[in-house]
């Protein structure tokens, strides 16, 4: 693995991954649980935004302090699943704009199928989280990375953040957009013949919206 993947092992994040993980975890807790580890990852994927001077005046004096520098950003969530990291990046940034990318998962050929793209006009002046709790084979995500390029964002200024990933999906990654900050909780082992993450945390879309 290149130094462009972040795993982020803070005890919260690994805790709350654990609750996800169980399979008696259900959808309301699991879609606080995803709120809460979102917001957390998201203090690390922002870590490196410009900061600039600015002039404070305290109750007692003038001071100089550090403000983020009107650094756009945008955060794309994969449909569906990419939702639910949405909300707790938004609690953090709500000055963010949000983006819509739909991409599903072909079952029989595990292929990515795209129903759907709205993103910001500017697209190509912000920066970029695109969110997906699951990188398994990576078809989708690489997908949706190349579409945001595809509007002239430069990769530099993309970053993609999941909760757990494959070792397959961040090899695609690092085939097809290598200079992509990939930022996970967990690398898991490996797919099953299904294209599911081993040991994973199941589907997550179902997992958050209950349809299973
Ligand atoms: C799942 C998951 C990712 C994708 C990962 O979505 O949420 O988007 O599969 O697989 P990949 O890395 O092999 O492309 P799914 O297709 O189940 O759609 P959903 O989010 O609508 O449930």
């Amino acid at each position: 693995m290149t130094t462009r993947v972040h795993i982020i092992d803070h005890p919260l994040i690994q805790h709350k991954l654990a609750i996800l993980r169980n399979r008696e975890t259900g959808a309301k807790e699991f879609r606080e649980l995803l709120d809460e580890v979102s917001l957390l990852m998201a203090y690390e994927v922002t870590r490196n935004l410009p900061l600039e001077e600015v002039e404070v005046e305290t109750p007692l004096a003038r001071t100089k302090c550090r403000m983020i520098s009107g650094k756009k950003l945008a955060v794309v969530p994969i449909l569906r699943a990419g939702l639910g990291m949405v909300g707790g990046i938004l609690n953090l940034i709500p000055a963010a704009r949000v983006g819509h990318i739909g991409v599903y998962r072909d079952p029989e050929t595990l292929q990515p199928v795209e129903y759907y793209c709205k993103l910001p006009a500017d697209i190509q002046e912000r920066e970029v989280i695109v969110v997906d709790p699951m990188l398994a084979t990576g078809g989708s995500m690489a997908a949706a990375v190349q579409f945001i390029k595809d509007r002239g964002a430069r990769g530099e200024n993309i970053k993609v953040m999941n909760l757990i990933a494959a070792p397959e999906g961040i090899a695609k990654m690092e085939r097809q957009h290598s200079e992509v900050e990939i930022f996970v909780a967990a690398v898991d082992e490996r797919l099953n013949e299904h294209g599911f993450i081993l040991p994973g945390l199941g589907d997550a879309g179902d997992r958050l919206f209950g349809t299973r």
